[in-house]
């Protein structure tokens, strides 16, 4: 896959010279890369502009009617013309290239149509060579380094539907920064720090089984930890009352599962032995758990980091920092940053250093970057968690600007998303992600069950209705824009029609068979020679220019982090696809054996492309269902 090879290739089809470079073109990787490097070419020849300029001025369109690309005149910024008639005189100017019909100017639009007679030589072996690679770009030089942190849940506390969208979103996120060449490294920054701990270690010590812990850790830890929070509740109750009151909360606290809970906490921190030992095994065995759910979903993180796992020594530097700056004060005995006073407004105070002495989630939060930074060196940082946590992060950030370290704070992104609503409600008592996995997976199985004739056919149910329930919930995740908040709708998710993911897996799974149905009759794409003039039609042409998207779209979805922009995508490609079945036909094509063998391969590549798509999604395609 050179460029050279690429450019001979183009030229056995007539195209002229080698393909005219553009810095922001990247035509090894993308197809509709090749044309706007011709058409940017052949418009330097007839207009006095910035050659860059120009390539940049060649967008996508979002409606087929309207052109492949289209040139937008208004973004040449040329003075004293009008785009109207710079279109027209373009249009006039053109030279005949062999691949686009004449261009067509429209208001102040110059559209450009790709010619369906080449068209799917261009297209079908471009990807057809690239395989599970369409899609993606070359490593980026120098390498960029991502470090995307995601799913994060609470060791002994619920993993809850925003600990669900972080995990779902943050995994498309990690694979995304891959495709666009990026070097990522996934982090799972587990709650595994702080006083809730002392608490969990309290409860331990009244409840702990160790044979339940044995049979099921993540189960009984929980367990654990709602009996001991239950009744520390009414402590806690009273503490808060006090607070709001304006009234001393230290005799409160000094007491009763408070002082057990504080005082087991600060025996971590001080680093005793045996709590440290205790809270060792929590960790490692919720760890071991965690990574076989994740791989049911295809996830592995390359660490499990977490609030206990930050030096001490960079905690301790992160507050030299501060002071050194003058942003860090003393307030009746916790150290607090008043991010109003240093010009961030709504920010309110933060309490960075608690007055028990006691670390906080925003000074762990702090360190870890400090940490990261110098260990991976990263580009980038990206979290993905709830809406809930917007100033949380914005307090983050600005805390390592005020410490002088503007230069990595300009490298952090949190990426947030809204809420799932009644997904308790709706689906049952939910708490842990293997309970969600599993009744994703039976609510799914039930749907299938419906269909008695399709559900003998089934090699292993439990297998097809395990994945498609996740993709279920995937994709109902993915649908629409990251910060809206929705329903959790169990029985609109899991139904084969309308944009979902069993929608989406059915189209594979159709693709797959008709693949072996040709095969089966003898027609075998990848043995014979493709007659491309067989794919010409309507059809072919339409389904060939959407497959011919699919990097742009990639690189779209990079500047949105949007996993809608990718899912919205295959469902246009999804209904192409569905539109073409009765006009294209493979097997006994009244058309002839050379119109099945090219068609057979126009579906087979259809298929890769969806596939490439599912997968960056995060998505597990079927091949039967
Ligand atoms: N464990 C936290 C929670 O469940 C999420 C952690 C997010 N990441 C972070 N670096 N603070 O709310």
């Amino acid at each position: 896959l050179t460029l050279s090879n690429l450019a001979a290739y183009l030229q056995a089809l007539g195209l002229p010279g080698s393909i005219p470079a553009f810095p922001a073109a990247d035509p090894i990787h993308n197809p509709n890369d090749i044309y706007r490097s011709y058409i940017a070419a052949a418009l330097e020849s007839i207009l006095d502009c910035d050659r860059g300029l120009i390539y940049e001025a060649l967008q996508r369109t979002t409606t087929p009617s309207k052109g492949d690309l289209v040139l937008v005149l208004p973004r040449l910024r040329l003075k004293n013309v009008k785009p109207k008639e710079l279109g027209a005189e373009l249009a006039s100017k053109f030279p005949a290239l062999p691949f686009i019909s004449p261009p067509v100017p429209v208001d102040s639009f110059l559209q450009f149509f790709y010619a369906p007679k080449i068209l799917p030589q261009v297209i079908l072996p471009f990807i057809r060579d690239r395989t599970g690679s369409y899609g993606k770009r070359g490593p980026t030089e120098p390498r960029k380094k991502a470090i995307v942190e995601f799913s994060s849940p609470n060791i002994a506390k619920e993993f809850h539907a925003g600990h669900l969208r972080s995990t779902i979103i943050g995994a498309f996120i990690a694979n995304l920064y891959e495709s666009m060449g990026w070097e990522v490294t996934r982090i799972n920054y587990l709650g595994d720090w702080g006083k809730q701990f002392g608490l969990l270690a309290v409860g331990w010590e009244k409840y702990g089984s160790e044979e339940l812990l044995e049979a099921q850790p993540l189960k009984h830890l929980l367990d654990v930890y709602v009996k001991i929070n239950a009744e520390f509740r009414p402590e806690e109750a009273a503490s808060k009352q006090a607070r709001d009151e304006g009234r001393d909360t230290a005799e409160i606290e000094s007491k009763g599962l408070f002082a057990e809970r504080n005082a087991f906490f600060q025996r971590m921190e001080n680093g005793d032995p045996d709590a440290l030992a205790l809270w060792q095994r929590f960790r490692d065995i919720s760890i071991e758990r965690y990574i076989d759910i994740y791989a049911r979903l295809g996830i592995h993180f390359d660490v499990y980091a977490g609030e206990s796992q930050v030096n001490p020594a960079t905690v301790l530097e992160v507050e030299a920092a501060l002071k050194e700056k003058g942003v860090y004060t003393e307030d009746k005995g916790s150290w607090v940053i008043d991010f109003e006073q240093h010009g961030f407004k709504g920010l309110g105070t933060a309490v960075v250093r608690g007055r028990t002495g006691t670390t906080t989630y925003l000074l762990r939060d702090v360190a870890a970057i400090l940490d990261r930074a110098r260990q991976y060196e990263f580009d980038e940082m990206i979290y993905v968690v709830s809406s809930e946590q917007d100033s949380y992060f914005q307090r983050v950030f600005k805390t390592v600007q005020l410490m002088g370290r503007a230069d990595i704070a300009a490298k952090l992104k949190h990426v947030n998303f809204g809420k799932v609503m009644g997904m308790s409600t709706r689906f049952g008592k939910v708490e842990l992600l293997s309970d969600i996995l599993d009744k994703c997976g039976s609510a799914m199985h039930d749907v299938m069950r419906t269909n008695a004739v399709k559900y003998v056919q089934v090699e292993d149910p439990d297998a097809v209705a395990d994945t498609v329930g996740i993709t279920a919930v995937m994709v109902q995740d993915m649908s629409g824009k990251r910060i809206n908040n929705y329903p959790f709708d169990i029985g609109r998710m899991t139904s084969f029609e309308g944009d979902t993911g069993p929608y989406l897996q059915y189209c594979h799974a159709r693709l797959s068979s008709i693949a072996r149905k040709a095969k089966a009759a003898g027609i075998d794409p990848a043995e014979s020679e493709i007659d491309y003039a067989r794919l010409q039609d309507d059809h072919s042409a339409g389904l060939l220019r959407t497959m011919g998207e699919f990097p742009d779209i990639v690189g779209l979805a990079f500047r949105t982090l949007e996993p809608t922009t990718i899912l919205t995508y295959l469902f246009r490609l999804a209904h192409q696809l569905s539109s073409s079945y009765d006009v294209l036909q493979v097997v006994g094509a009244s058309e002839g054996h050379a119109a099945s063998v090219a068609r057979a391969a126009l579906y087979d590549t259809a298929r890769q492309v969806l596939r490439n798509g599912l997968r960056l999604l995060g998505i597990k395609p079927v091949e039967r269902m």
